[in-house]
């Protein structure tokens, strides 16, 4: 294995697509910080399931239209955004770039994307917020220590976070084989510093019985948590419309369609599957966010299409930050901003509104 390159300066003009930032990011990584990067559960075939759903998805041109006064924005929880490509929660930004969250936060800013800063963050949520010129949301795991939990929403509050997103469905960490196989550990001086201070949870050999599974979170914690804050509370990890009804019933204020990037459990269907059935139960009662495999402008709108209010992409923003820090966030989020309006352009869409499931050719 060569020595890992140093991050690039400035971008190369051959970088095009989201998926050309994949090969500048893994010359510059160890090859066990690359398998945590991109590996996914069991045999990784829900991580190859969330590009291959969108690709079966078929777009329907629309011609000759007006396209005076077109944008990409859009309405949620209560403040507008420019466009509906939001960054998910990743954690330890230093494992990709010396400058960690605060180069990701730079170069959200710079594409005024919302960020979704992570709890296992290796950058305290207070630095990553303080000079953030981009709108921030905080994704919280409910941790074994509910004081501990309710102090990190209450600093989350403080540092003028707008919204959080509580991680549902990896109460345990998935069976990361290609991980696993690497000996992927975090290396010494980076560090989930937001978790300082807690009483960790003392690792287990055994999944039941063990005091992580055992203190696992509920909807009750869930509950208990929205009645200590203000800030809408969305729930990421859902795929079964059954769970987006109680989520629903509880009064969050949205949801999160997701599969957790094909790392938590192998063989779960793809979001993109998933989101019409949940967004047939849920309609337009609440917003519907949705990740996984979102790689071309097209997977943008094929989302908005089927329900979704917005986006968030993992892999992709990590990898231009491996490549370049801030600049190489922002040339991501840039890439996808253009190829979604060439996306409305051609298919006669002026607004988020207007994209429908007409928008897509129809299946029979
Ligand atoms: C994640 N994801 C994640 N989710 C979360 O709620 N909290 C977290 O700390 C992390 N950490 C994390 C690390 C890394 C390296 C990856 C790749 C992903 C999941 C993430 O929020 C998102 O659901 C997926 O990454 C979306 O899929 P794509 O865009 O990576 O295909
Ligand atoms: C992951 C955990 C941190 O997916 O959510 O790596």
């Amino acid at each position: 294995m060569p020595t890992p390159l140093p991050p690039l300066s400035s971008i190369p003009p051959d970088i095009v697509s989201v998926e050309d930032y994949e090969v500048l990011a893994y010359e510059r990584l160890e090859a066990s910080v690359w398998a945590y990067l991109s590996g996914g559960a069991g045999d990784e075939s829900t991580l190859r399931e969330n590009r291959s759903a969108f690709e079966r998805i078929r777009l329907s041109p629309r011609l000759f239209r007006d396209f005076e006064g077109a944008n990409t924005r859009l309405h949620l929880a209560g403040r507008s955004y420019e466009h509906p490509i939001f960054l998910a929660p990743t954690a330890s930004h230093h494992l990709f770039h010396p400058e960690g969250e605060l180069a990701t936060v730079l170069g959200a800013a710079a594409m005024q994307a919302a960020m979704v800063v992570s709890t296992q963050a290796s950058t305290s949520l207070e630095d990553i917020a303080r000079g953030s010129q981009t709108p921030l949301w905080f994704q919280l795991y409910i941790q074994q220590d509910r004081e501990f939990t309710a102090d990190l929403v209450r600093r989350a509050e403080v540092a003028g976070y707008e919204a959080l997103v509580v991680t549902a469905d990896a109460p345990l960490s998935g069976l990361r084989n290609r991980e696993q196989r690497a000996g992927f550990r975090i290396p010494p001086g980076i560090e989930p510093v937001n978790l300082r201070g807690m009483n960790p949870t003392p690792p287990a050999t055994k999944v039941f019985g063990s005091e992580l599974m055992d203190s696992a979170p509920t909807w009750k914690d869930l509950a208990w948590l929205q009645a200590r804050t203000k800030l809408p509370v969305f729930v990421k990890g859902i795929l079964d419309p059954q769970d987006a009804i109680i989520a629903l019933e509880q009064g969050v204020a949205g949801i999160i369609v997701s599969n957790h990037g094909g790392r938590t459990l192998d063989t779960l269907p793809a979001g993109i599957e998933a989101l019409p059935r949940v967004a047939e139960r849920i309609g337009k009662r609440i917003p519907i966010v949705l990740d996984g495999g979102i790689r071309r402008g097209t997977d943008v709108f094929k989302a908005i299409a089927l329900g979704a209010s917005a986006v968030m992409i993992g892999r992709p923003y990590l990898h231009g930050l491996a490549a370049a820090g801030a600049i190489g966030v922002a040339h991501v989020l840039r890439i996808l901003r253009t190829e979604l309006e060439v996306t409305m352009a051609l298919t006669g869409t002026r607004s988020l509104a207007e994209i429908t499931p007409a928008s897509l050719w129809p299946e029979k």
